[in-house]
């Protein structure tokens, strides 16, 4: 993050302005907000005053009828406080949350439609960080804001009374306030930099937590607890750390404000005392000058809080409107063109990709025509670029030389959706939403599935007999929280998804997890069924798919090696007889 200075009150007044933005829609709340503090504030005087009254004409006068009005008054102004001090806080905080709910969605919409080049280099602990936390702080900014600018009034107001009723002593009373100037607008700085370094720190915490609490299998398996915790326990020092020199600046500012304050009240003691001393000031005058003085110290302590929260709602903003603001962050853009006509072929002419940061290209000068009904095997050394070519086809990623063709129109014209929706992707790693077997298998469905459609897709991914073992069948929540299945199982349940799709072009990375030879066979026949009547782009990684595919291509180093049959790969191609000797153990 860039140190703002020569900016940075210009920059400040954008954030706020675009923060206040998010707050516009909730303008009856506000108002009502405001209402209730124009209230409240006056009703401190009142009681004041009221003190007054009871001093003077019921304690000294002894008057009865004035003994009733102050008992009523006590009652009726405190009645009337709580009342709308109640109102002034649940609106005023109330608007705080939808309006911080609004900034929330609006950061989860975008990262939705946020092109995977983006996720492939941003942590996820991080993302949920701003989400949660960053966003979280915005809501005191309009509440802080609007609490600054009454108490700026009030002690404008309070200022003129004070000259009011007596400007000489008045004059030694402000004197010291530009002083006071000073601490507060470099403690305003501080405190801007110690919040942008708290949140940073907070998400440092959210992302070794997420990467524990997800990898702990691997750090069970290394037996790493003790090492995760100590890495853990210095990251989370690190935020208490900063969070003690937040307390110690606001603390210091505090104090500091109240230590020129007593200098403006020295002043005033003394050369207000001194005239007392002198005979030209009575002993009351002074006594209630000091008074109105310590009432316009309150204020002033009070923009000094309202400040501190103001620098923290800014310090978020600017961390959430970082990332809506990325200039990569541009949502994923299709075309207009639909795709509504059967699929006739898939052209892939001269392509090459690298992923961002990297040297070298993943896909290199790659092209590959793939016809409607064939099966096509891509075969390789790991690393070779199977899964990455497989990204580019339903557009993950954009390749940045060469383009790809489905039937004859380059996949930028695409409408994403639709082009999507005619692509089934079977990935390597199977992910299973939080959610019934059969939501799960009718996950992205276009429309409305019937239970026997979902039942049918299940039979033919040889997923139905297990499920229905399941406690509540196709009722069963699975996924995160609730029942766990095997590796083969789950393989099953999203072969199901892709049979319910039914979409025209398959692109299937085959699981290199092996899985037993029971669970094997199952899942092959599966996928035997997924693939029938279907084009599809197999990274095989099993014989029987390489046996049965129309054409393999072979590919090293992101680069297509050579193609063709089995049998005639296995008779020219060395890496080719390499893969097949290791994978299957078979010599030629
Ligand atoms: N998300 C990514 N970001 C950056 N580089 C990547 C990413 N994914 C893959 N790569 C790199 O691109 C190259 C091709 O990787 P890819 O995943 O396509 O290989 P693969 O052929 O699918 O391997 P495997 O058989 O092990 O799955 C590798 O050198 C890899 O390091
Ligand atoms: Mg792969």
């Amino acid at each position: 993050m860039s140190e703002r200075t020569t900016s940075g009150f210009q920059h400040s007044l954008l954030l706020m302005k675009r923060s206040l933005g998010y707050f516009m829609p909730y303008k009856k709340r506000i108002f009502w907000g405001v209402v209730g503090m124009l209230i409240v504030a006056p009703c401190a005087a009142a009681t004041a005053w009221l003190v007054k009254l009871a001093v003077d004409d019921v304690l000294i006068n002894k008057d009865m009828q004035a003994l009733q009005l102050v008992t009523l008054g006590v009652i009726g102004l405190m009645t009337l406080k709580g009342v709308f001090r109640f109102i002034q806080v649940y609106y005023m905080n109330t608007a705080g949350l939808y309006a911080i709910n609004d900034v929330r969605k609006e950061l989860y919409h975008r990262i939705m439609y946020l092109p995977m080049s983006f996720f492939n280099d941003t942590q996820v602990g991080m993302l949920m960080s701003r989400i949660l936390n960053d966003v979280g702080l915005v809501r005191t900014s309009l509440p802080s804001l609007i609490m600054l600018i009454r108490e700026i009034f009030t002690v404008i107001g309070l200022t003129f009374y004070v000259f009011y009723l007596d400007w000489k002593l008045a004059f030694w009373g402000v004197l010291v306030m530009p002083l006071a100037l000073y601490p507060f607008i470099t403690f305003s700085k501080r405190l801007r930099k110690l919040a942008r370094k708290a949140q940073v720190s907070v998400s440092d915490v959210s992302v070794l937590l997420q990467e524990g609490l997800s990898g702990i299998k691997v750090i069970k398996g290394f037996a790493t607890e003790a090492k995760e915790s100590q890495r853990f326990d210095t990251e989370a020092l690190n935020y208490v750390d900063v969070s003690c020199k937040q307390i110690r600046a606001t603390e210091q500012s505090s104090r500091i404000m109240e230590i020129i304050g007593s200098f403006a009240a020295g002043l005033v003691l003394w050369y207000g005392g001194s005239r007392v001393i002198h005979g030209d000031l009575t002993s009351g005058a002074l006594l209630s000058f000091l008074t109105s003085l310590a009432l316009l110290y309150e204020p002033i302590k009070r923009i000094n809080a309202s400040n501190m929260d103001l620098q923290m709602a800014l310090t978020g903003a600017e961390r959430v409107f970082e990332i809506m603001d990325m200039a990569k962050l541009v949502s994923e853009k299709g075309g207009q063109l639909l795709f509504d006509e059967p699929f006739r072929e898939l052209a892939i002419e001269d392509v090459t990709f690298s992923y961002d940061n990297t040297p070298r290209p993943a896909i290199e000068s790659l092209s590959l025509l793939v016809r409607a009904g064939e099966r096509v095997a891509i075969v390789g050394p790991s690393g070779s670029g199977k899964s990455t070519l497989a990204n580019l086809l339903p557009r993950f990623f954009d390749p940045q030389k060469g383009r790809i063709t489905v039937n004859g129109r380059p996949l930028r014209d695409y409408d994403l959706k639709s082009l999507r929706r005619k692509m089934g992707m079977v990935a390597q790693d199977t992910f299973l939403f939080n959610a019934t077997v059969a939501e799960n298998i009718a996950y992205g469905a276009v429309r409305d599935y019937s239970q026997e459609e979902i039942e049918d897709a299940a039979k033919a991914a040889y997923a139905h007999e297990f499920i229905l073992e399941l406690p509540q069948g196709y009722q069963t929540l699975v996924g995160e929280r609730g029942v766990k299945l095997s590796g083969g199982q789950k393989q099953r349940l999203t072969i199901a998804r892709a049979i319910l799709k039914n979409p025209p072009l398959l692109i299937l990375d085959e699981a290199t997890s092996a899985l037993d030879t029971e669970s094997e066979r199952i899942v092959q026949l599966a996928l035997e069924n997924l693939m029938q009547s279907r084009t599809s782009v197999v990274i095989a990684h099993r014989l029987s798919t390489i046996l049965t595919a129309d054409v393999i291509v072979v590919m090293e180093n992101g680069r297509i090696v050579d193609q063709g049959p089995h049998a005639a790969l296995l008779a020219r191609c060395e890496i080719y007889q390499r893969l097949y000797e290791m994978q299957y153990g078979c010599a030629s």
